[in-house]
């Protein structure tokens, strides 16, 4: 089974960097997410026409000219000049960044990074493949490391490829069959929607050996009784806010 201590704690992670300050999945977004002091990042992959892996949080893009493309029908020259920060007026252009890009800047950070893996239609084994190879070449901490995933044929193909590198299983509502997931697929964590979370599942998931993280909450005072039930961290849109009121407690 997979080893249950992280190198780095992950008990804030800014939701794709810190959309709450900068545009969210960008380079420029997990450096400022960096600069105000976030360790740990949540952040989204898919895979282009070529398999190639980006980090977006979307299975469209839309170019300046209007037209709407999907990622996986697309190559990285034809998003060349797409701007991921379009909605941040003042900040200046962002990239789609491929994912051994995104690795390489967390690495040199020493951040920890929480990878997404969105279910948008590639083969799990071929999703599995990429991202392995993204983190050989690029040299990633498998410390400060979680892969994660609604899709269970996507964390099958990780187990299978990379069965050391943890793995987390996100639920919107919990199901009532968890605990089988957790074993079948031998899981280091559970992510799950805050708001489907009380104490009696908090205890529950604890009590069976998992870490718990929730997303993604943007007020402390929403989660504050969850971390004395045993819940491991937050994601969230203002890592500020949370890393505020820590120091505040
Ligand atoms: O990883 C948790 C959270 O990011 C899942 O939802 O849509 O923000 O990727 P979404
Ligand atoms: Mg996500």
């Amino acid at each position: 089974s997979v080893d249950s201590t992280l190198e780095l704690p992950a008990s804030i992670m800014g939701h794709r960097g810190i959309p709450s300050l900068a545009p969210e999945n960008t380079l420029g977004g997990f450096r400022k997410a960096s600069e105000i002091g976030t360790t740990w990042v949540e952040l989204d992959v898919t895979l282009l026409a070529d398999n190639t892996p980006v980090v977006c949080h979307d299975p469209a893009l839309l170019l300046e000219c209007g037209q709407k493309v999907m990622l996986a029908h697309s190559t990285l020259d034809q998003l060349a000049h797409i701007n991921m920060a379009d909605d941040h007026p003042d900040w200046p252009h962002e990239p789609l960044p491929q994912l051994y890009d995104v690795l390489q800047l967390l690495k040199e950070l020493g951040m920890g990074v929480n990878l997404e893996l969105k279910d948008y239609g590639a083969e799990p084994d071929i999703i599995a493949t990429q991202v392995e190879a993204a983190l050989k070449t690029s040299g990633f901490p498998q410390g400060r490391l979680l892969l994660s995933s609604f899709s269970e044929a996507i964390l099958q193909a990780c187990q299978k490829l990379m069965p050391g590198i943890r793995r987390g299983l996100l639920f919107d509502d919990l199901s009532l069959d968890w605990q089988d997931k957790a074993r079948q697929l031998e899981l280091f964590s559970l992510h799950v929607d805050w708001r489907y979370l009380n104490q009696a599942r908090t205890l529950a998931i604890k009590e069976a050996g998992l870490k718990l993280y929730c997303w993604t909450a943007n007020s402390p005072a929403d989660i504050a009784s969850l971390w004395h039930w045993g819940l491991d961290g937050v994601m969230t849109d203002h890592p500020q806010l949370f890393m505020e009121s820590q120091a505040g407690s």
